[in-house]
C-alpha cells in the first residue's frame, strides 16, 4: 500500500461502519507521528474527546455524531423504549466529555431528534437514519467551512498578514477549518498570505497542529510564542486576526481557546480587526452573554510538566488552567458564518443570519 505522506491527506474524523468504529487521527501525537486510531466503546470515544485526541468544536461534533451512531448500532433490542433509554444514557455520557464547545451537545441533540422523530419506525430503520444523519453532519461541516472561507476572504487582500490562535484548522474540522478556511482558499487563488500562528499554551495546538498543517499545505507560516503577538502587531505585520470559537453567546461574546481574549485586546490597541470564524452550529442563542458560558478547567500538569523533560514549576504550586476564555463582543469586528458576516450589534445581526439559514433550509 502506498504510504500517505501529507497530514492533509488524512481524514480528521471518519466512520468505519463495517467495523463499527469512529476513526480519528490521534492529535496528541502530532506532529511527530501520524497515528490513526479506531474508537469502538463509549469509554474510548469519551476519552478521545476529553484527552483532545480529537478536538476543535466542529470535529468534536462530528466525532460525537459518529460515536453515538456506533453505540446505538450496538444496542440489541427491537423495543423502542428500551432502545431510547439506552441511547439517552450513552448520549448523556458522551455529552459530559467536554463542556465548552456547544457543537458536542448540538450534534448529539440532532441525533436524538432523529430517534424521537421516528418512534413509529423499527429500531433497525432508526439505526439506518442515525447513520445518515451522522454522515450529513460531517458533509455539512465541509460545506459550512468552505462558505466561511469565501466570506472570510472578502475581509482580506493578497499579501496580508493574518494572525491566528490555537487550531481552528482542518484538524479541528472535516476540511478547510474555520479560521483557516480563508487562508486555504486564498492559497488556492494565489493570495500569498503571511500567517502568524500563536503556539497556544498550554497544549500547543498552534505549534503542533496549525503550524504543521499550514506548512504542509505550503502556506507561509511563522510560529510565535503567545507573548509575541503584541510585537508582530506593533511591527505592522498583521492586517487581521482570524480565530475559531467554541461557543458564541447571543450578544456576540465568544468563548475560544485560552489566550484569545488577550490577542483581541492587543489587536484593539493596534487597530487590527479581529474576526471570529463561526459555523452557526457554534452560535448558542440560548446563552445570553459570555458570563453564562461554562469554561472547562483542566489538570495542572498540563501547565507544570506536560511537554517538558522535567517539571518546570515548583512541586505543590497552585495552578489555574482554564481551557478557554471569553472575548467581549466589543473587541470583535465581525463574526463570519456560513450565511454571511455578522456585525455589531450582534443580537440584530444574528437574527438576520438565522433567518437566512431558515430560508435556505426551506429551499
Ligand atoms: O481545546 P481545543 O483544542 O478543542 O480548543 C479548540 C479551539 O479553541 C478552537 O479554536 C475552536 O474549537 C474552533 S475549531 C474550528
Amino acid at each position: 500500500m502506498e504510504k500517505k505522506k501529507n497530514i492533509m491527506d488524512y481524514d480528521t474524523v471518519t466512520l468505519d461502519d463495517e467495523n463499527s468504529a469512529v476513526v480519528i487521527i490521534d492529535q496528541t501525537k502530532l506532529p511527530a507521528r501520524t497515528e490513526i486510531i479506531s474508537l469502538k466503546t463509549a469509554q474510548e470515544i469519551w476519552d478521545a474527546i476529553y484527552l483532545l485526541q480529537v478536538r476543535g468544536a466542529p470535529a468534536i461534533g462530528v466525532a460525537a455524531a459518529y460515536g453515538i451512531y456506533v453505540l446505538a448500532k450496538g444496542i440489541e433490542t427491537e423495543d423502542f423504549d428500551t432502545f431510547y433509554a439506552e441511547f439517552k444514557k450513552q448520549k448523556e455520557y458522551l455529552d459530559s466529555s467536554r463542556p465548552t464547545a456547544v457543537n458536542l451537545s448540538w450534534a448529539l441533540n440532532r441525533m436524538e431528534q432523529v430517534v424521537l422523530n421516528n418512534k413509529e419506525k423499527s429500531v433497525a430503520e432508526i439505526k439506518q437514519l442515525l447513520k445518515e444523519e451522522s454522515v450529513e453532519i460531517q458533509e455539512e461541516d465541509i460545506r459550512v467551512c468552505k462558505a466561511i472561507g469565501e466570506y472570510g476572504l472578502t475581509l482580506v487582500k493578497p499579501g496580508d498578514g493574518i494572525l491566528t490562535h490555537c487550531n481552528a484548522g482542518k484538524l479541528a474540522t472535516s476540511k478547510y477549518g474555520t479560521a483557516t478556511a480563508p487562508i486555504y482558499l486564498g492559497q488556492e487563488r494565489g493570495y500569498q498570505f503571511r500567517v502568524f500562528a500563536d503556539e497556544t499554551r498550554p497544549l500547543l495546538q498552534g505549534a503542533r497542529l496549525t503550524a504543521f498543517e499550514l506548512q504542509s499545505s505550503g502556506v507561509d507560516v511563522t510560529l510565535i510564542c503567545d507573548n509575541m503577538s503584541a510585537t508582530v502587531m506593533k511591527n505592522g505585520w498583521v492586517d487581521a486576526v482570524f480565530v475559531g470559537c467554541d461557543r458564541v453567546a447571543a450578544n456576540g461574546d465568544t468563548a475560544n481557546k485560552i489566550g484569545t481574549s488577550v490577542v483581541a485586546a492587543v489587536a484593539k490597541l493596534y487597530n487590527v480587526p479581529v474576526y471570529i470564524a463561526a459555523p452557526t452550529s457554534t452560535i448558542d442563542m440560548n446563552t445570553p452573554t459570555g458570563a453564562e458560558i461554562k469554561i472547562e478547567q483542566r489538570k495542572p500538569e498540563e501547565v507544570t510538566e506536560m511537554w517538558y523533560k522535567e517539571r518546570m514549576a515548583p512541586e505543590g504550586v497552585k495552578v489555574f488552567n482554564p481551557a478557554f476564555d471569553v472575548t467581549d463582543h466589543e473587541l470583535i469586528a465581525g463574526i463570519v458564518t456560513e450565511f454571511g458576516i455578522a456585525r455589531p450589534p450582534y443580537e440584530e445581526s444574528f437574527k438576520e443570519i438565522f433567518a437566512r439559514k431558515e430560508a435556505a433550509a426551506k429551499k
